[in-house]
């Protein structure tokens, strides 16, 4: 299994107004053979964060600090050669829109054996044909249907299950799956999360998975990272998160939205306040807001310690 590892990383974005922070000093090991989901509101640096594993990210992105191992290789310091070799066999992103990313102009199947053969293996002879065929049926797709089929002839959700396919295809050891169900109907993204879990079992890649849908986190994650405004101010197992969130920022998180168990987390308290990425706070980035805030969280900031960055935690009741 490869390892990931995120090491005090600082990623920023140049923009005309100065640089803005959005990955701001994570630290993690992200568990191996596990699935770890990343939540955190709109714009906290999960897509960013995943992005740089891939090396996927926007020309005005600029790499302060820190390192992002993979099997002890900091993938920062790759050539692009070594991306192209990187990505598919070591790691792959299914995203949001994956679906909508196939051209239109060539058969699934084509496309398929296009992805095998540019990167590096004959597509027309086996086993990969026969990859093909296991991953699709892995997806629950019938291979005879979707192989000769164009892009527009299957739904939205066959077409993102044929991406998770495609990811899958090189036998890589790291799936990032970014918001992989949010453009499906309710019932879909259901059946979407079912096959994700089989893919679990069956291959035991390990999953990193960012999502808004805490059931979905219910549902599939082992652990679950929780990010504010560019850190990581949270990370557990997905039971301790969900049932006792320990950042004050987590409460709120959680509390915005009904709970699985119908139940919702009491203490919420503290507005969200969206934090200003273009100037960082000194201390703790959620103490503006923060109801139990003291001098020190403005002055100082709390390091992720015993899976929690907060001088005054909640404690397990
Ligand atoms: N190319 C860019 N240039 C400038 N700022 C950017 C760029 N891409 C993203 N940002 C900003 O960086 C921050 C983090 O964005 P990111 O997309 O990583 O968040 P996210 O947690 O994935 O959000 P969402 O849940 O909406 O997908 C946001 O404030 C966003 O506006
Ligand atoms: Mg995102």
């Amino acid at each position: 299994m490869s390892r990931l590892v995120f090491e005090d990383l600082v990623l920023e974005y140049e923009v005309e107004e100065g640089a803005v922070r959005c990955v701001d000093g994570v630290n993690l090991e992200v568990p191996e053979g596990k699935v770890t989901a990343l939540i955190g509101e709109s714009g906290s640096g999960k897509t960013t964060l995943s992005n740089a594993v891939l090396r996927l990210l926007a020309p005005n992105a600029r790499v302060r600090q820190g390192r992002i191992l993979v099997d002890g290789v900091d993938v920062l310091g790759l050539s692009p050669e070594e991306v192209r070799r990187f990505r598919w066999h070591q790691a792959s992103l299914v995203f949001q829109a994956a679906q909508s990313a196939f051209n239109p102009t060539l058969t699934l199947g084509e496309q398929l054996l296009d992805s095998v053969a540019d990167h590096g293996q004959h597509p027309g002879r086996p086993p990969f044909p026969q990859r093909v065929r296991e991953l699709l049926g892995m997806v629950r797709l019938d291979p005879s249907r979707v192989l000769p089929a164009w892009p527009h002839q299957l739904s939205g959700g066959m077409r993102q299950r044929v991406a998770i396919a495609m990811a899958l295809v090189l036998r890589p050891q790291l799936l990032i799956l970014d918001e992989p169900t949010t453009a499906l109907d309710l019932i879909t993204q259901s059946y979407v999360l079912d096959i994700l879990q089989e893919v679990h079992r069956t291959t035991g890649v390990t999953m990193l998975f960012i999502t808004h849908d805490l059931a979905a986190v219910a549902r599939l994650a082992d652990f679950v990272g929780v990010m504010y405004g560019g850190r990581l101010v949270e990370f557990a197992s997905a039971e301790s998160v969900l049932r006792h969130p320990r950042h004050p920022y987590s409460l709120a998180l959680l509390a915005s939205v009904p709970r699985v168990d119908g139940q919702r987390p009491t203490r919420a308290r503290g507005a969200l306040l969206a934090p200003d990425l273009l100037h960082p706070a000194h201390g703790c980035n959620f103490a503006p807001g923060c109801p139990r805030a003291t001098e020190r969280c403005l002055q100082e900031r709390p390091p992720l310690q015993d899976g929690v960055a907060c001088f005054l935690p909640e404690v397990d009741s």
